[in-house]
């Protein structure tokens, strides 16, 4: 089975930046990537000149941060699902836990986003998890299995869909990183509910070099989605590398 190792470099990067980066993983040998899914998701300016510099058979996918749920219209400072297609993405990312606490992102609107990006014929990367105060009362099954379920609310075929597990105390430098211990009871609910219905389901929050390995060992998790640890290409290639020889 295929392990999704992925990246979002959330608000970061100019495009030298961008160019930079992705000119050094298109040099890599990724031959020794193989059983690997990787992709990348850069912010929106740079999406066109990652997917040049990639080139068109380039194994990595390419994704974008977020995108509307209308194809066009006027709606001043988003960016649509054909938009964000047409910059070259694959893989829309939609639901983050900095978008649902800081952007106003709801079950609704997640909802109404899987649907434009599978009508397009693109991957819905679909994050949920549970803040500190749920998980500490023991309720994080019931809380991701809710976000999920709202998030594919009437989606007759969901087996394009990506499931991100993130908690969202594990995410970001104030995060802790979280053990298997952990998070094996969500991975088992998800698996029940939804394993033989979606692509795959990964985990995020904190994911480095040190916990790698012992969070893909947990029954479920199908891949990782990193944040800072990925920021810089020699962490992402020695992600890669590393999940490739395990
Ligand atoms: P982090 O971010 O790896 O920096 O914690 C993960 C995420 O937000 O997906």
């Amino acid at each position: 089975m295929t392990t999704w190792v992925g990246t979002s470099w959330k608000m970061n990067k100019t495009l030298a930046q961008a160019r930079d980066y992705a000119r050094t993983l298109a040099a890599t040998d990724q031959r020794r990537w193989r059983g690997i899914q990787p992709f990348i998701i850069p912010p929106a300016t740079a999406l066109s000149t990652v997917s040049e510099v990639l080139g068109p058979r380039s194994p990595i996918l390419l994704g974008a941060q977020n995108a509307h749920w209308e194809d066009a219209g006027a709606w001043t400072g988003e960016v649509s699902v054909p938009q964000v297609a047409d910059a070259g993405a694959q893989i829309v990312e939609i639901g983050h836990s900095e978008r649902r606490e800081f952007f106003a992102e709801t079950d609704e609107t997640v909802n109404l986003k899987v649907a434009a990006t599978l009508r397009h014929g693109l991957t819905p990367l679909v994050c949920v998890g549970e803040p500190a105060d749920v998980f500490a009362r023991g309720e994080s099954v019931a809380h991701v299995l809710r976000q999920v379920r709202a998030a594919l609310d009437g989606v007759r075929d969901t087996s394009g869909v990506l499931l991100a597990y993130e908690p969202v105390w594990a995410i970001g430098s104030g995060g802790r990183p979280a053990t298997p211990s952990d998070i094996g009871e969500v991975f088992a609910a998800l698996a029940t509910e939804w394993g033989g219905a979606v692509r795959g389901v990964l985990f995020g929050g904190s994911v480095d070099p040190s916990n790698a390995a012992a969070t893909l060992g947990v029954d479920g998790v199908h891949g990782l989605f990193v944040g800072r640890a990925a920021w810089d290409v020699e962490g992402f290639v020695g992600l890669l590398e590393l999940v490739a020889s395990r």
